[in-house]
């Protein structure tokens, strides 16, 4: 069974998925970290970030996995490198390009053959897997959001500004929606989940039941 968890940055999207996939004793997808390991290699060989037909190439070519909320990249563990600043930065234009989503696209659909998946991203339900059994679209008010990546910033002693994280998260949100191919979008038949005022445990009590109301009859709950 697939379940897609889409939406904007600072949704609390990660986090739910990776805790849900967990629970259900599934694979979890974080294909955000796969558009940044892509921009990261591609950094780090000099593939131009505007060279779609390279990028696209080196998508298909390095082994993307997940382990325990850790990311590995040819077994070598990236999962910081790939959340710095200029890494983020790095991987919008990838995640731009056309030909890098469409590899992206086949790469996701082999990694959740025959498995039980958690996947989470901006185009899981409307373009990777809209035959997905659970499709959600997680969000929350920008506020809200802005006012949880504060406090998550602050946790890490670093000084930012409400104002300041408004400000890149509109211009995050204005790029995912806007973008040529694959733009974040409401996928046809998604449940929509705003998270505003509930924690944690709440949203995962919501996601848990719409699993099992749309469990395939006689599968067991892992
Ligand atoms: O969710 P994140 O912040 O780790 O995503 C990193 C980048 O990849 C961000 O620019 C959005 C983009 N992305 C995408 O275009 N499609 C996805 N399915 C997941 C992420």
């Amino acid at each position: 069974m697939i379940v897609t968890l889409d939406g904007p940055a600072g949704a609390g999207k990660s986090s739910t998925a990776r805790e849900l996939a967990r629970r259900l004793g599934w694979c979890y997808m974080d294909t955000g970290a796969m558009y940044r390991a892509v921009a990261l290699i591609a950094t780090r060989r000099d593939i131009p970030l505007d060279d779609e037909a390279r990028l696209a190439a080196l998508a298909e070519a390095i082994d993307i996995h997940f382990e325990y909320g850790k990311v590995f990249v040819d077994g070598e563990e990236v999962t910081l490198e790939i959340r710095t600043e200029t890494n983020t930065a790095a991987t919008r234009p990838v995640a731009n390009a056309p030909l890098v989503r469409g590899a992206m696209k086949q790469i996701q659909r082999r990694m959740a053959a025959g498995r039980d998946v958690v996947t989470e991203g901006r185009d899981q339900g409307s373009e990777v897997f809209p035959q997905a059994e659970l499709k959600v679209f997680l969000t929350a008010s920008p506020e809200e959001r802005a006012r949880r990546r504060l406090a998550e910033e602050l946790a890490k002693g670093r000084s930012v500004t409400l104002e300041s994280i408004l400000a890149s998260q509109e211009d995050r949100d204005h790029g995912d929606t806007h973008r040529e191919v694959g733009a974040m979008r409401q996928a046809e038949g998604a449940e929509l989940l705003d998270t505003d005022g509930m924690d944690r445990e709440a949203v995962l009590a919501v996601l848990l039941a719409w699993v099992d109301a749309r469990r395939p009859a006689g599968s067991p709950r892992s």
